[in-house]
């Protein structure tokens, strides 16, 4: 494993919808065990970022590397085989409807492990743990709060234990106790396990708090890149607005 490779390259990424373009020369590295915060306004292509990352979505033109593999021609049962070292915790959770929190947990695990239901059980129950979610194995879906639902998304995101973990507002909607564990168990990741954080949000405290590195997003362009301390300092007046925000959760 080539983990001398940066975790996740965009090189001169585009991409269009019809004639909006979304991602405008995206060019990021992000180097294993980093963490790095995609700020921007509204509509301005971070989940775009994401999916692209992950290969949901195809750039137009440049490439996106994994851990130094391009990914951007590989046939979708490839992709399967680098998604496994991805956890994505999408903008609105995403779970399964039909099946209960705890195995919504558990399906990475026994789509793409080989261990016995009685271990299968007790990680997702792990899981659900960490995020304060222990009691709720058995509930559906349907009867979580959002908050819940999100916490049970980056629980099942991070059921495969990957190396590079990507999270789309994992602290929206979140009370501001909860929003700060969330903050906490990613710095957790990030310390104890090397994990590479790749997180959008809006809330500025909680960037500061995961992130090594911040990457403003504005219309489909970086527009500022660095440690929250030099961006305090940065002349462009969006990234300034934002940065003395409290944000906005
Ligand atoms: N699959 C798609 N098809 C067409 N247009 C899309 C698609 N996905 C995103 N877009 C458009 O791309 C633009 C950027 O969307 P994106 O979801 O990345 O915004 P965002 O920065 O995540 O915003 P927010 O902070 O509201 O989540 C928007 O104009 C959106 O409508
Ligand atoms: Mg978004």
């Amino acid at each position: 494993m080539a983990t001398d490779r940066p975790a996740v390259e965009l090189r001169a990424v585009s991409k269009s919808f019809g004639t909006r373009k979304v991602l405008d020369d995206v060019s990021l590295t992000i180097e294993a065990g980093r963490s790095i915060c995609i700020l921007g306004r509204s509509g301005t292509g971070k989940s775009v970022s994401l999916k692209t990352i992950i290969g949901l979505i195809r750039p137009d033109t440049g490439g996106v590397l994994i851990e130094g593999e391009d990914i951007t021609g590989l046939s979708s049962r490839e992709l399967s085989r680098v998604r496994k070292r991805i956890g994505f915790l999408f903008q609105y959770a995403a779970l399964f409807d039909s099946i209960s929190v705890g195995e919504n947990v558990a399906f990475p695990l026994r789509r793409h492990s080989d261990l016995a239901n009685d271990e299968i059980r007790s990680r997702a129950s792990h899981l659900l743990t960490q995020v304060g979610l222990g009691r709720e194995y058995d509930k559906m879906p349907s009867d979580l709060s959002g908050g819940m639902k999100k916490r049970a998304g980056l629980a099942r995101a991070l059921a495969l234990q990957p190396p590079i973990l990507l999270a789309d507002e994992p602290s929206a909607g979140l009370d501001p106790v909860t929003a700060g564990e969330i903050d906490a168990l990613l710095v957790t990741l990030k310390q104890q396990s090397s994990t590479t954080l790749i997180v959008v949000t809006h809330n500025i405290p909680s960037a500061r708090t995961i992130a090594d590195e911040l990457v403003f997003l504005h219309e489909g362009r970086i527009i500022a890149q660095g440690a929250p301390a030099a961006l305090d300092r940065s002349d462009i007046p969006l990234v300034r607005q934002f940065m003395t925000s409290e944000g906005a959760g």
